[in-house]
C-alpha cells in the first residue's frame, strides 16, 4: 500500500486537543498499516499547557505523559517553545492544521482568526470549534475552495458520533427537510436525574461533579449550546442562512422534579428537543422542553447521550444515537475528518 505523511499542527491543546493526540499515541501502526496513514504532530500552540514546534516531529506519547503528569508540556525535551498559533497557521512545515480552541458564539474568536489564516495559507483545517462554523461557514467554505483545501468539521454537533458528514457524504444527494433531536448532553443527563428523584439542583450539581456540566452550566441549561448546534444544522445541512438570533430558544432551568413526574404519568418524557424546519424558502429553528411520547425514539435517549432524527427524501427519517461530547470521542472526529482528507488527497484509495 502506498502511505502518505501528513504533518499536523494543532492549536488548542484542551480535552480535544488531548483526546486527539491520545488517539494518535495509540493508533500510529493501525493508521499506517490500514490506511497508508502516516503523521508528523509538527507543532502545538496552548497559551497555558505550552507551545512546542519541531519539523522532525513531536512524540505523542510524550506528550501525553507530560501532561498527565504535569498538566502542561513546558518541559517537552526537544524543539522550539517560543511559537504561537499563528506560527502553525502559517508554518510552511504543516499540512493540516486542526483547531480546537474555545467556543465563542459572539466573536467566533480566536478560533475565526486561525482557521481564516491557515486556510489563507493553503492548510487543510480541520476543528471541533462551533463558533466560526456557525458565525461564518460560507466565508470559510468559499476561502478553502479559493485556496484548494478543505475545512472539515465532523465534530460540532455530535462529537464523533456521524452527523455532518452522515448528510454531506453518506447520505449525499438527499434533502433534508427537517432535523430533530437532543445534541446537549449535560442537559438530558439533568433531566434524566430529575426522573431518578433529583430537584434541577442537585441534578446540575451532579452533572458538575462528573465533569458534564461547566462551573458556569448558561451554555447548556439555558440551550445556548443547542441552539448553535441548530444554526450549523440549519447552515450546513439544510442550505439556510440564520444566525442565533434567529432561534426559538428556552433552556431547561424552569423544570421541575414534579413537571418530570407529571409527564411521567401521562407516558411522556420532558426532553429538551433542537429542531430545525424548512419551510418553503424559509428555516425555522428552535430549541425548547418539549413532552416527547414515551414511544417515540427520542424519549429513551437518556443520560448524557445524544440523538439526531434527519428527516430525508429519499429515505425518510433516519435517526443516529451516540456521545455527543468527551475527549476521546471529539478526538475521533477529528481523526476522521484528517483520515477523509487523507482518503480524497489519495484518489479514494485506502
Ligand atoms: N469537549 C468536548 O466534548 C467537545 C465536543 C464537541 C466540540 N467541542 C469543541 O471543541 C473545542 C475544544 O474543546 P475542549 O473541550 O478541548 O476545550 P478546552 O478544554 O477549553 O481546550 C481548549 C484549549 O485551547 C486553549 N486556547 C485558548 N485560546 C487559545 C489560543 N489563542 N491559541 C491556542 N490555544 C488556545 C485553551 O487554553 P486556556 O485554558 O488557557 O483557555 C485550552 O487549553 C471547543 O470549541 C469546543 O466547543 C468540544
Amino acid at each position: 500500500m502506498s502511505t502518505k505523511t501528513w504533518r499536523i499542527g494543532l492549536i488548542g491543546f484542551g480535552n480535544v486537543g488531548q483526546g486527539f493526540v491520545r488517539i494518535l499515541a495509540n493508533k500510529r501502526d493501525i493508521l499506517k498499516n490500514r490506511y497508508g496513514f502516516e503523521f508528523k504532530l509538527v507543532g502545538i500552540a496552548d497559551p497555558i499547557k505550552g507551545s512546542v514546534y519541531d519539523p522532525d516531529g513531536l512524540d505523542p506519547k510524550t506528550l501525553i505523559k507530560l501532561i498527565d503528569e504535569k498538566g502542561n508540556i513546558k518541559d517537552y525535551p526537544k524543539g522550539r517553545k517560543d511559537i504561537d498559533s499563528l506560527t502553525i497557521c502559517r508554518s510552511d512545515d504543516i499540512d493540516i492544521v486542526v483547531e480546537v480552541t474555545p467556543t465563542n458564539i459572539k466573536t467566533g474568536e480566536p478560533g475565526l482568526t486561525h482557521i481564516r489564516e491557515a486556510l489563507k495559507n493553503k492548510k487543510h483545517v480541520v476543528t471541533s470549534n462551533k463558533g466560526p462554523i456557525a458565525l461564518a461557514y460560507r466565508e470559510l467554505k468559499e476561502l478553502a475552495v479559493k485556496n484548494g483545501v478543505m475545512l472539515r468539521f465532523e465534530g460540532v454537533v455530535l462529537s464523533g458520533t456521524p452527523s455532518i458528514n452522515l448528510v454531506l457524504e453518506s447520505m449525499a444527494g438527499v434533502d433534508v427537510s427537517k432535523v430533530e433531536g437532543i445534541v446537549n448532553g449535560t442537559t438530558n443527563f439533568i433531566l434524566t436525574k430529575m426522573e431518578e428523584g433529583l430537584t434541577y439542583e442537585d441534578a446540575l450539581k451532579e452533572a458538575q461533579r462528573l465533569g458534564y456540566a461547566e462551573a458556569d452550566p448558561t451554555a447548556d441549561v439555558e440551550g445556548w449550546d443547542a441552539a448553535i448546534k441548530t444554526v450549523i444544522i440549519a447552515n450546513v445541512l439544510m442550505g439556510g442562512s440564520i444566525t442565533i438570533n434567529d432561534v426559538e430558544r428556552e433552556g431547561i432551568t424552569k423544570i421541575t422534579r414534579e413537571d418530570v413526574r407529571r409527564a411521567l404519568n401521562n407516558r411522556k418524557r420532558i426532553k429538551l428537543i433542537a429542531r430545525v424546519v424548512r419551510e418553503g424558502d424559509s428555516i425555522k429553528a428552535s430549541v425548547k422542553p418539549e413532552e416527547v411520547d414515551l414511544n417515540h425514539p427520542l424519549a429513551n435517549v437518556m443520560g448524557a447521550i445524544n440523538a439526531l432524527t434527519f428527516y430525508t427524501d429519499h429515505l425518510g427519517p433516519v435517526t443516529i444515537i451516540g456521545p455527543g461530547a468527551g475527549r476521546i470521542e471529539t478526538g475521533q472526529a477529528i481523526l476522521s475528518d484528517i483520515l477523509a482528507i487523507h482518503r480524497y488527497i489519495m484518489g479514494g484509495r485506502y
